[in-house]
């Protein structure tokens, strides 16, 4: 597994493939890390899988800033690529800038969607010596440009764009392209092609790597997944149960009585011993006799000053209609 992204090289050219997934917050990169991940990436896929958003283009820099750094507090091994968001990398200047600000929340590489019309941007990052991972392919900042998400690479011409873009990510430098829902023929010859690594989502089995938006692997966004993405565990239905079971207990009032077992700790921290029954004697200098309840110690003042005069007195009746509602006066 990957500590550090000069291991890539070696890793295209030996194996194994590498394992990538997604990652928006601290308990989940803990989890991948000691799992074994190769790379985490904090992708912009965050807008619909984490903030609810219809896609990514509504994700911004202090979005990306702010999961970045919770990835980081929780990521101690596996390199963090951090996504550039929709229309943070516009000029060479601007995305120098933006990749400045995630590497300083932890991100070790940057990426950015698009190949050829994005070289000058990916050379100045580069330049800042921040490297960068490349994505073509179906470009999701560009979903509502080209209206709806598409495989790519179907034609002649199509597959000569991808390879062109690939090769000029790798030329400049790039440690690694993302190549997403693409022909697998397209995706396995640029994968031949080039020397930086290929990490594929929807692009077949020939890539140097693949990656997954992880929600999509443990099945904790049930409402939509891609059809390549095989949900490998049901987290929103052991969610739905679990969350039925406590209600359940909550309504019957035995919530209480029957204390759950502790989680199974995780290699990094060993939970604490099982907790001891406490001594009675213990018990004892805890109850304390209760003191005779003083509701007010003084009267109570609500307003001071002319709005609670307004309220403090009631005018008095009409005689007319205290008369109508005593309760001896009878109704006509
Ligand atoms: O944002 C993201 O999750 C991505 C993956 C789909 C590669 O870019």
């Amino acid at each position: 597994m990957l500590s550090h992204l000069s291991q890539l090289p070696a890793r295209k050219r030996n194996g194994p493939p590498l394992s990538v997934l997604t990652c928006y917050d601290y308990p989940t990169a803990r989890l991948l890390d000691e799992a074994g991940l190769d790379l985490l990436l904090v992708g912009d896929s965050l807008g619909m899988v984490v903030l609810g958003l219809p896609d990514t283009t509504g994700v911004t820099m202090e979005d990306m800033v702010h999961h970045i750094q919770a990835v980081a507090r929780g990521a101690k091994r596996v390199p963090l690529i951090g996504d550039l968001p929709y229309r943070s990398y516009l000029t060479p200047d601007m995305a120098v800038r933006n990749a400045r600000r995630l590497v300083r929340a932890g991100a070790h590489a940057v990426k950015l969607e698009g190949g050829v019309s994005m070289l000058a941007q990916v050379k100045a990052i580069l330049a800042e010596g921040i490297p960068v991972v490349g994505h073509i392919g179906m470009l999701p900042q560009s979903v509502v440009v080209e209206g709806g998400y598409k495989k790519k690479g179907r034609t002649a011409e199509d597959a000569a764009r991808l390879m062109a873009d690939a090769v000029a990510l790798d030329e400049a430098g790039a440690c690694a392209c993302v190549l997403e829902s693409m022909m697998p023929e397209v995706a396995a010859a640029i994968t031949q092609r080039v020397k930086m690594n290929t990490i594929g989502i929807g692009a077949g089995n020939a890539c140097d790597g693949q990656v997954l938006v992880t929600p999509d692997l443990i099945g904790s966004f049930p409402w939509f997944r891609p059809p390549f993405a095989k949900a490998r565990a049901d987290v929103a239905g052991e969610t739905l149960r679990a969350v039925r079971e406590y209600v359940a207990a909550v309504v019957a009032g035995t919530l209480a009585s029957a204390p759950a077992p502790a989680p199974a700790a995780t290699a990094a921290e060993p939970s604490a011993s099982a907790p001891q029954p406490v001594p009675a004697a213990v018990i004892e200098t805890l109850v304390v006799p209760p003191e005779p309840l003083v509701v007010h110690r003084e009267p109570l003042v609500v307003h001071s000053g002319p709005v609670a005069e307004t309220f403090s007195e009631t005018p008095p009746l009409e005689p007319e209609l205290a008369e109508a509602i005593s309760p001896s006066s009878t109704p006509e």
